[in-house]
């Protein structure tokens, strides 16, 4: 990120639109907090203001965080401060949660990803790594910026992203089932710009 878009995400702004508008959306979609006892884990964790949103308002117990950023890792660790114990927080790669957490296969209830995939070149891989992390019947809740916002000459002139195979929403959403992963609901805003959603791991031996 660089540091127009690190500004804008550490903003109230950015705080804001994510506890009144995207997480209750998110939460609808995803049916509501987890069940008791869920541990979660989420990608580009940031600031760690989503992560509080994933302890406090998806009732996760546990949720082990990761960031590329050190500095932003920094930032969640003072936020996070005082729920020591329920945060597992880590520099690393999002398509790598092995070596980071030692997350085996089927090791979570579910996976949060707040604005995050279309920073990764792979992002494939990324999608691939979160529904091997997840347990049969967890779910993925995502919120994410399509090749449509990342064309505007706004986002262009401001930010800075991958620029090569990035995803539309069809596009995002036709990838997740080549993963185990079924769409239980999912919109666009902004004509398309934005995607929020939630899938569920198949159980590969019900079918
Ligand atoms: C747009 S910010 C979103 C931050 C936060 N989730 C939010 O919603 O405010 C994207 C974050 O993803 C992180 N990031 C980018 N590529 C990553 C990767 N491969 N693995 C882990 N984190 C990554 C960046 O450092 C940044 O903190």
């Amino acid at each position: 990120m660089n540091r127009i878009e690190k500004a804008a995400v550490n903003s109230p702004a950015r705080r804001a639109l994510q506890r009144f508008y995207e997480v209750p959306a998110l939460l609808r979609l995803a049916g509501g907090p987890l069940p008791p006892g869920s541990r979660a884990v989420e990608i580009g964790c940031g600031s760690g203001y989503g992560t509080r949103m994933i302890l406090d308002r998806f009732r996760a117990v546990r949720v082990d965080a990761i960031d590329l950023d050190p500095t932003m890792v920094a930032r969640a660790r003072r936020r996070l401060a005082d729920r020591q114990g329920r945060v597992r927080l880590a520099v690393g790669d999002a398509t790598d949660l092995t070596s980071v957490f030692g997350a085996e296969d089927g090791t979570y209830d579910a996976a949060f990803d707040f604005a995050i995939i279309h920073h990764i070149p792979d992002w494939r891989a990324a999608v691939a790594e979160i529904a091997r992390g997840l347990k049969p019947g967890g779910v993925f809740v995502f919120d994410e910026v399509t090749a449509h916002a990342l064309a505007r000459p706004s986002y262009r002139l401001l930010f800075e992203h991958p620029e090569h195979d990035r995803f539309t929403a069809k596009e995002f959403l036709a990838e997740l089932p080549r993963h185990g992963l079924a769409v239980t609901g999912a919109f666009t805003r902004i004509n398309g710009d934005y995607l929020l959603g939630a899938a569920r791991k198949q159980d590969p031996d019900r079918g």
